[in-house]
């Protein structure tokens, strides 16, 4: 069931644009244009590569990210910190579990989700959480037969001025019963006092097993830091890791998707794009916007191989500014120099769960590219300096010499390089798919 309007047009405006295309009853044209634009109107709804998944309908993948959520939250005193690269779909899986978690009258259980930021407070970040819950209160009146007044009243009205985590655990269980709070972006808090509070009220809330669950959500560094610095946190906080997606999870989102817009692809134009993405959602979106688009102006209901070219070109030229500049500043040069194919290597390059390729993971990839066989040492130079200014840093380093792992800082950069490479011609189809 989709909930979204335009989407529920979807089947007439096909039955137009086929009986077009078949060349079978006369159609007005104004009529056509009106049904294309629905069509249009209906993918942008589908292919979202700016916002994350709120409905399970296109929420594909992730079965086993959600059954460690699962077993989670049915376990008393555990709460879970879902942790990742930025954007594989942490902000998505969170979204989807009010439409899963529902009690017996099929009622979803309460459900808060906020995101932080710099100025975030430990303060802040229950008052943020309190403004969306609210409970009933109860005032009885004076005399012979007295009347009782009901309010409903935010739990933000009682939060006093610097609450400790044993406040907070007070009010959650005066809230009681079962209920999610998902704290978003646990990564943009500065304030070191704010994490060891956050720390200790999930200790305690585990402690009073209280059917609050809170998940917490981060980059991978961000969760190191939280569970080093607070060890008795450990026990109470379920550690659920989001790689990057498969090649099958992101193929399921191009059909979940196309089977709402009732629209097919051929198996190799949707390989392609699964495979371009590099596990990373938003450019199956982007990529499966911009080809479903491209079949649509040809009133076409099936995506092909030239769709899926349209896209990638498509897709450099409407990247976002801060890519853009990032990989121009890592590039640039004014001599004949080989930085380009050397971040193309990288972005190529064999990766773990976190996105982490070593020097010697660089080495078959910029072999192929080049069309000559490098040195490690040849191109160490070139890795050191995306890790500095002025190309940088575009790569972070870490590790021990000889030892270093490097990483993409903006995770979503790497894609980019490669479709970057092959509309420009650094590479060619072959050459990708030999690499990879
Ligand atoms: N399981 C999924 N199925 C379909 N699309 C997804 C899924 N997970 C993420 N996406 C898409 O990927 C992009 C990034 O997801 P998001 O949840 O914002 O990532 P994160 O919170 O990790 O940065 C969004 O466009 C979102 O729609
Ligand atoms: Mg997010």
């Amino acid at each position: 069931v989709i909930e979204i309007g335009d989407l529920s047009k979807i089947t007439s405006a096909n039955k137009v644009i086929k009986g077009k295309t078949m060349g079978k009853d006369k159609i007005d044209e104004v009529e056509l244009q009106k049904n294309r634009m629905q069509k249009m109107l209906a993918i942008g709804q589908v292919f979202r590569p700016s916002a994350p998944v709120n409905t399970y309908t296109l929420f594909a993948g992730r079965r086993k990210q959600l059954q460690n959520i699962i077993s989670v939250l049915s376990q008393a005193g555990q709460h879970a910190i879902i942790y990742g690269e930025r954007g594989v779909g942490k902000t998505s899986l969170t979204n989807i579990l009010s439409e899963i978690f529902r009690d017996e009258t099929n009622q979803s259980w309460p459900y808060v989700r906020i995101n932080c930021d710099g100025q975030d407070t430990f303060k802040s970040i229950w008052q943020k959480i309190f403004r969306e819950l609210q409970i009933i209160t109860q005032k009885t009146g004076v005399g012979f037969v007295p009347s009782t007044q009901q309010k409903l009243i935010s739990l933000n009205d009682f939060l006093s001025d610097s609450p400790q985590p044993d406040e907070i655990r007070y009010w959650l269980q005066q809230f009681g019963g079962l209920s999610i709070i998902v704290i978003d972006e646990i990564d943009r808090i500065i304030d070191k006092q704010t994490a060891t509070l956050l720390a200790d009220t999930i200790k305690t809330l585990s402690d009073h097993a209280l059917e609050t669950k809170i998940i917490l959500v981060g980059v991978a560094d961000s969760v190191d830091d939280l569970i080093s610095e607070h060890k008795s946190v450990e026990r109470a906080l379920v550690q659920i890791l989001m790689p990057r997606m498969s090649v099958s999870e992101l193929t399921e989102i191009i059909d979940k998707g196309l089977s709402v817009l009732e629209m097919t692809i051929e198996e190799q134009a949707k390989q392609q794009i699964a495979t371009l993405s590099q596990g990373l959602p938003h450019y199956t979106h982007l990529l499966g916007l911009y080809s479903a688009q491209s079949a649509c102006q040809k009133d076409s209901l099936k995506i092909d191989l030239d769709d899926v070219q349209v896209a990638i070109r498509q897709a450099v030229e409407t990247i976002q500014q801060s890519i853009l500049s990032d990989y121009h500043k890592a590039v640039s040069s004014s001599r004949k120099t080989i930085y380009a194919q050397a971040l193309l290597a990288c972005a190529l390059a064999n990766k773990n769960d976190l996105g982490y390729f070593s020097a010697t993971d660089v080495r078959a990839p910029l072999a192929k590219i080049t069309g000559k066989p490098y040195d490690i040492n040849a191109f160490s130079q070139h890795l050191n300096a995306f890790c500095d200014t002025p190309r940088g840093p575009t790569l972070q380093k870490s590790g021990f010499v000889r030892r270093f792992k490097f990483r993409f800082i903006n995770p979503l950069l790497q894609p980019y390089v490669i479709l970057h490479g092959l509309a420009k011609g650094l590479i060619d189809e072959k050459t990708l798919a030999e690499v990879q």
